[in-house]
């Protein structure tokens, strides 16, 4: 199997482009922007892998995969103990209906910080283990936990572009520091720079609060800011009650036409 990410920063060339889709806010629309934009890619006839990294499994329950009646799961990922070239084949599930597969995570991922403790080379693992599937997917989103630690640190690590959504409220504005702390802090330690977009979600144009936010967003970060923008759309809540994608809803509504424009936007950054 070869191996590779698309990063010309690391001077690869073949493989999935890896986005890691965090900020350590809570409720900002990152699992939404995982299984949509991963559906969206789908769409646009990319092979996608989604990755729940999040023990909440958020992800993993809304695409109907309980990890407590699951054999395998990304725990078993990190309390590898050593190379495990066939550990993909266990934890990756296939497509469903979604169009992408699918690794689901477990509550056990809370524990990491413990189960790795001495562990050298802890926030490498996950940007190891992806070489051994890199080469089968365009695409590999990562679905991160709202909070700092080995988890986010291994997702920004493995990350090819970090997906920052910033859900377009006052509130959430505050707690975009934390991220681009840590964006900071590993930048330092890795010695490269963490490449990142941010995503404005939940916009409601009616509302001046979320008007002036984007306008915020857009004059603070203009060149790190996706074009496209999410609106709230009720259908998202609607998809994850049913177990299904946006598109399987409503592939018209405002929130299925906004991740496709959002995927074409990341296809075109790709290849410029
Ligand atoms: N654009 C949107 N319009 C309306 N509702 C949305 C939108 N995006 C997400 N939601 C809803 O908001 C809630 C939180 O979204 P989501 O779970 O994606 O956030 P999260 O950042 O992953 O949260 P957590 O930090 O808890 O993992 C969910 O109920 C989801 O359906
Ligand atoms: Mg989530």
């Amino acid at each position: 199997m070869s191996v590779g990410v698309t990063n010309r920063n690391r001077g690869k060339t073949v493989g999935a482009t890896i986005l890691p889709i965090a900020n350590q806010k809570g409720g900002v629309g990152k699992t939404t922007t995982a299984l949509s934009l991963g559906a969206a890619l789908v769409r646009l006839k990319k092979k996608v892998l989604v990755v729940d990294l999040d023990p909440h499994a958020n992800a993993s329950i809304h695409m109907a995969f309980f990890p407590e009646k699951l054999k395998y799961t990304v725990l078993d990922l990190f309390l590898s103990k050593g190379p495990e070239p066939d550990i993909w084949d266990r934890i990756i599930y296939p497509d469903k209906g979604s169009g992408f597969d699918f690794v689901p995570s477990h509550i056990r991922l809370s524990e990491l910080e413990v189960d790795l403790k001495d562990k050298p080379g802890k926030g490498l693992i996950l940007h190891k283990a992806l070489e051994a599937v890199s080469s089968e997917y365009d695409y590999i989103l990562l679905d991160c936990p709202p909070h700092v630690g080995i988890i986010l640190v291994n997702a920004l690590v493995a990350g090819d572009l970090l997906i920052i959504p910033i859900q377009t409220d006052f509130l959430a504005l505050h707690g975009v520091r934390l991220i681009f702390d840590t964006i900071r802090t590993l930048s330092k330690a890795l010695g490269r720079p963490i490449r990142f977009r941010a995503l404005a979600t939940m916009y409601d144009q009616r509302a001046s609060a979320c008007r002036r936010v984007l306008d915020i967003l857009t004059k603070k970060m203009p060149d790190r800011l996706f074009k496209s923008v999410i609106s709230m759309d009720t259908k998202f809540r609607e998809a994850s009650a049913q177990g299904q994608v946006i598109f399987d809803i409503d592939p018209k509504c405002s929130g299925a036409k906004q991740y496709l424009q959002l995927a074409k936007e990341i296809i075109a950054h790709e290849n410029s």
